[in-house]
């Protein structure tokens, strides 16, 4: 039996709601049918945007949304999408399958939405193929309240106030799609751009993230935080307050994008390699946040893995510039071990978004026409919901053994722990087995015969089992009756391929 032993007399950090964040792009059918219909479509919708996604979204407690790319942003001109709909330039998704692009989500659809979902709002600037000038009189559009070009142009369009601009990415992959830039390059210009992401009276600040690194590039963290990096004491808060980082965890092939293999059907030897890849990000977020730590002891800036996922080969049939693909009880492991890991990092990681929201790589849900379906990953983001805000507290797993063999070896169990302004605590649990459940005794070094479990949820199921248009309840969240109480503490056992939510009240 494995042992996971809490202190819960002292908190480490506080985990950011916006680790719980999300990714929309211009890609396939993630915006538009995904999230947006349009105000005349037969699908119930609220100024176009879907209610059912919306209300689903809600309920999952969605922090953030970044938007409207990805390399998608590196080409986006916000002008395109602003005014009259009818008169709005029609243009190619060079990036994503080549089909048109009619603008018709555009700034004021994409603060509709994030209003509808109560979450705060990331845009990411055009630094590839855009200008200094551009960015700026977005910023302008979006939140000053006064009489300026920008500001009179938001008013002729409809909307008299500005809105809040929660984050700013300053360029998207500007390594690759984003400009094919050198890191000293790419750090001269974040310089000079984020100069010019001003900070209007009244308006709420924004926090500027800078362009960080692709995977395991620890040098162009290094060089762009040596250019980038503000010495001035005290620290300048507002010239950087994040750094990103991109990882996509592919199945078969670790560099062949063109063979990363089905979403849906694989082997038990692929379903450990996957998931010993997805625990990567371990690493990544601990070698990258020691050299952040070189420069910033006091950890001011965040990591902001704004994406990460599973990225397979598309749908069978489907278009494959769409990024279409099913969603697993794997998926949900992933998600599960990727959550925890966040959590356990939360001194450095302040902000991760999946990629992407709907439709569209690791989504937690897809849409065929009027229908929708949640796939096993909107269960674990549902289930993890209540760390967010919550302060990390230590935890140890002892003895619970190891899946996998050989470089696909990980951890049978993974866990985090939490415990929210209520003292309500949270541990959420991965049995990462095909094979076996996983008995665990919990143990708190503090008054833990007082607690009892409040709450307690569990997605599992086969390792490639999945949610369909024609049965779309076959993984989902369901109650967990799996735990007893005794002397020592709350012994739970996790089922094979699982994912467990336990909360625990005085
Ligand atoms: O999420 C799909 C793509 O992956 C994004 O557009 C890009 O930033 C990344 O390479």
């Amino acid at each position: 039996m494995a042992k996971l032993v809490i202190n819960n007399e002292s908190k480490k950090s506080t985990i950011a709601p916006e680790i719980y964040g999300h990714f929309s792009e211009h890609l396939g059918r993630c915006i538009y049918e995904g999230l947006y219909v349009g105000e005349n479509s037969d699908i119930p919708n609220v100024n176009g945007m879907r209610t059912d996604v919306v209300d689903a979204l809600k309920e999952m407690k969605i922090p953030v949304l970044r938007w409207p790319g990805g390399c998608f942003a590196d080409e986006y001109h916000w002008m395109d999408g602003i005014g009259p709909k009818e008169k709005r330039k029609k243009m190619i998704n060079t990036h994503w399958g080549g089909v048109v692009e009619d603008n018709s989500f555009g700034t004021h659809e994409f603060f509709e939405l994030c209003k509808q979902l109560g979450c705060k709002t990331y845009v990411n600037m055009n630094v590839g193929s855009g200008t200094v000038r551009e960015m700026s009189e977005w910023v302008e559009y979006i939140t000053f309240n006064g009489v300026s070009p920008m500001a009179d142009l938001r008013k002729a369009n409809g909307h008299e106030e500005p809105w809040t601009l929660d984050y700013v990415g300053v360029g998207n992959e500007n390594w690759g799609c984003g400009g094919n830039m050198r890191p000293q390059y790419y750090a001269d210009e974040y310089r000079r751009y984020q100069t010019y992401v001003r900070g209007y009276a009244g308006a709420a600040p924004i926090q500027k993230i800078c362009c960080g690194a692709n995977s395991g590039d620890y040098d162009w963290t290094r060089k762009v935080l040596e250019t980038c990096f503000d010495h001035s004491e005290p620290h300048q808060h507002g010239f950087m307050d994040g750094l990103s980082l991109h990882y996509y965890t592919l199945p078969e092939t670790e560099d062949d994008w063109n063979f990363k293999g089905s979403a849906t059907d694989f082997t038990e030897e692929v379903f450990y390699q996957t998931l010993k890849r997805g625990m990567y990000m371990e690493e990544l977020v601990t070698r990258h946040g020691a050299i952040m730590d070189q420069f910033d002891p006091d950890k001011k800036i965040g990591m902001m893995v704004d994406e990460w996922g599973i990225w397979t080969d598309v749908e069978p049939g489907t278009n494959p510039g769409f990024l279409y693909q099913q969603n697993t009880m794997r998926d949900a492991l992933v998600a599960g071990n990727t959550l925890n890991i966040f959590n356990k990092h939360s001194d450095r990681v302040k902000m991760a978004n999946i990629a992407q929201l709907i439709n569209v790589l690791q989504s937690v849900m897809l849409t065929e026409g009027a229908k929708m379906i949640k796939t096993p990953t909107y269960a674990v983001f549902h289930m993890y919901a209540a760390h967010q805000g919550a302060e990390l507290l230590s935890s140890e797993l002892l003895e619970a053994g190891s899946v996998g063999s050989g470089k696909n070896e990980l951890a049978k169990v993974y866990e985090s722990v939490s415990e929210n302004s209520d003292g309500v605590i949270t541990i959420t649990l991965t049995n990462n087995s095909l094979e076996s459940s996983e008995d665990v005794e919990i143990r708190l070094t503090k008054d833990g015969s007082s607690y009892d479990v409040c709450e307690a949820a569990v997605v599992t199921g086969k390792m490639n089992a999945h949610n369909t248009f024609e049965a779309p309840d076959v993984v989902k969240e369901e109650a967990f009756t799996a735990y007893s109480k005794n002397a020592d503490g709350i012994k739970v056992t996790l089922p094979a391929c699982s994912v467990v939510s336990v909360r625990l009240k005085k």
